[in-house]
């Protein structure tokens, strides 16, 4: 075991369910997580320059510059700071250049393992079309799935909307710059011994399982 508290990427398509599995990941390792989406999005809300600048990427299914993105987590990385005991980051590294800067920032062994969800097109594709996400604490729902009282949050009665980006143009987009820019990342921590993948079609509950039984073997 390389730190008690286990560090951890999470990748996989969008809609592959790294934000709902990563909020339960955290929450039974109590380690922190990272989505830089939900970040850039909060910021967005905030009105904050850079927010509103993200925004302009994030909504129309580009990338937001990997230069911006890197110095954000490198900031969250440093010593004291909000990941320095354990994570699970979701959405970063997603280019390869991202996933470099991340070996570098964290030390030898900062990494214990790098978990591919693995989801077809197709099914991803139904996923984001009903996906509803609360504004205020960015739970995520299904329309097949809603919350007890639609579409109210069931954790902070937040207003519950489809996000500006899960439209049929910029799904494409994305799905597209996956396949361009972080299909890469997946052979760089293979060849690194840090990769397991697991099949991400079932209930949640039995995809929380196979990711817990994944970071388990790698961190016992
Ligand atoms: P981000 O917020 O990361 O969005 P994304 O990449 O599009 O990923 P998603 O949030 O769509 O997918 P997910 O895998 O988290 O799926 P979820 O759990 O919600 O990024 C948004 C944008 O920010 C990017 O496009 C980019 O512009 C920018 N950005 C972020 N990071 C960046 C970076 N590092 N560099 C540059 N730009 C960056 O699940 C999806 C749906 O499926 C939900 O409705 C859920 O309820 C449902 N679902 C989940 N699991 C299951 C299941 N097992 N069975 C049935 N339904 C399920």
């Amino acid at each position: 075991m390389t730190d008690p508290k286990p560090c951890l990427v999470l990748l996989g398509k969008q809609g592959a369910g790294k934000g709902t599995q990563a909020k339960r990941v955290a929450a039974h390792y109590k380690i922190a997580h990272l989505s830089t989406g939900d970040m850039f999005r909060s910021q967005a809300a905030l009105g904050t320059a850079f927010g509103l600048e993200a925004k302009r990427y994030m909504d129309a299914g580009e990338l937001v510059p990997d230069d911006i993105v890197v110095g954000v987590i490198e900031e969250c990385l440093a010593e004291g700071g909000p990941l320095s005991g354990g994570f699970v980051l979701d959405g970063f590294p997603r280019t390869l250049h991202q996933a470099e800067q991340l070996t570098r920032v964290l030390e030898d062994g900062g990494l214990d393992l790098v978990v591919n969800i693995d989801v077809s097109r197709e099914i991803v594709l139904d996923r984001l079309a009903g996906r509803r996400v609360c504004e205020d604490c960015q739970r995520v729902y299904h329309v097949n799935l809603p919350p007890e009282n639609p579409w109210n949050c069931d954790d902070c009665s937040g207003r519950v909307e489809q996000r500006a980006d899960d439209h049929e143009e910029a799904i494409d987009r994305r799905l597209e710059l996956y396949e361009i820019e972080t299909v890469p990342i997946v052979d760089y921590y293979r060849q690194q011994g840090l990769l397991s993948v697991i099949d991400g079609v079932g209930e949640g509950d039995e995809i929380f399982e196979r990711l817990t039984k994944a970071i388990d073997s790698r961190t016992d």
